[in-house]
């Protein structure tokens, strides 16, 4: 199309930018909210914690190591943020009941709950014994269930809610030694429906996160092999493997109030790799 001669030169005469800064606030911020992180303490839930306590969340980290999770608080209250930790083995169903109780007391009920801890094992399937499969089972499926039961119904009362749950392209298909793993995550995102369908109408959303390979102490071993590592990421749209960071974003979102339409979804931050 040709410019029209009469037309102002670019940039002369442009309205000043609006303010964005009340905008987005109203979107995305977090303020007065208080979140609750499983694997709060490293890797994808370390730095979603990270984000939904800098965009205004009080933050509770849960997880077993307390030098890392104390880490985690202290760096994020050095930023200014409201950050608190609380130290169980979420496999064990009695620690889990009551640290649920211990976090919720530091600064309320929480208003968002993230699922991130999460364990692979990766033995070959024909090996993998009863205690592998119930310790995958507890961590990564029932310990997500017990927190919604928990904390769901009483976000539906108060007619405000949030649940993330970070699954894995291993809900859809199977790679690297699925096993168990693969099960509990495809078990995760139907948890995630079935919740969506009974709290959304109370204003609760609930959605999962699915990573595609993203460098995290999970992976560590895997990590060590430059050649898989570098077929991974060949293997994604963006050419490139994840990062702890790329899910900020998406986590925000999801957390706040901009995503009150959404629910019962599988959000792939994958750099298309399950698309590819
Ligand atoms: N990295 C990937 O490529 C990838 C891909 C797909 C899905 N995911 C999923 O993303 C989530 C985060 O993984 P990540 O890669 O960030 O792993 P990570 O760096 O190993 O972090 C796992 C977190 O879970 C905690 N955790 C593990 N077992 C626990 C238990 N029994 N009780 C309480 N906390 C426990 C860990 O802390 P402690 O060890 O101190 O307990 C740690 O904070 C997991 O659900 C994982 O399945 C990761």
């Amino acid at each position: 199309m040709n410019p029209d001669p009469s037309a102002a030169p670019p940039g002369s005469a442009l309205p000043p930018p609006p303010d964005v800064a009340p905008y987005l606030t109203r979107l995305f911020s977090l303020e007065g909210r208080t979140a609750l992180v499983t694997g709060g303490s490293s890797g994808i839930g370390r730095a979603i914690a990270e984000a939904l306590a800098r965009a205004g969340a009080s933050v509770v980290v849960v997880a077993r190591r307390e030098a890392e999770l104390a880490a985690t608080a202290d760096a994020l209250t050095a930023l200014g943020c409201r950050a608190a930790w609380v130290s169980a083995d979420l496999g064990d169903r009695e620690a889990l009941r009551s640290a649920v109780e211990e976090a919720a007391a530091v600064f309320g009920e929480p208003d968002i709950l993230v699922n991130a801890a999460g364990i692979n094992l990766r033995p070959p399937m024909g090996e993998l014994t009863d205690e592998e499969w119930d310790t995958t089972m507890a961590v990564n499926l029932a310990a997500p269930f017990l927190l919604g039961r928990r904390f769901g119904p009483a976000m539906a009362e108060r007619g405000h809610g949030r649940i993330i749950h970070i699954s894995s392209q291993q809900a859809h298909r199977a790679f690297v030694r699925s096993g168990a793993y693969g099960v509990s995550k495809g078990g995760l995102e139907s948890l995630a429906r079935s919740q969506a369908e009974e709290w959304s109408p109370y204003g609760v959303t609930v959605n999962t996160l699915v990573p595609g390979f993203v460098l995290t102490p999970l992976n560590a071993r895997l990590a060590t092999d430059p050649e898989q590592v570098a077929r991974l990421a060949a293997r994604t749209m963006t050419g490139r493997n994840g990062l702890a960071e790329d899910f900020a974003g998406a986590a925000v979102f999801l957390a706040s109030g901009a995503s009150a339409y959404l629910t019962g979804q599988s959000v792939f931050v994958d750099g298309g790799l399950s698309v590819h």
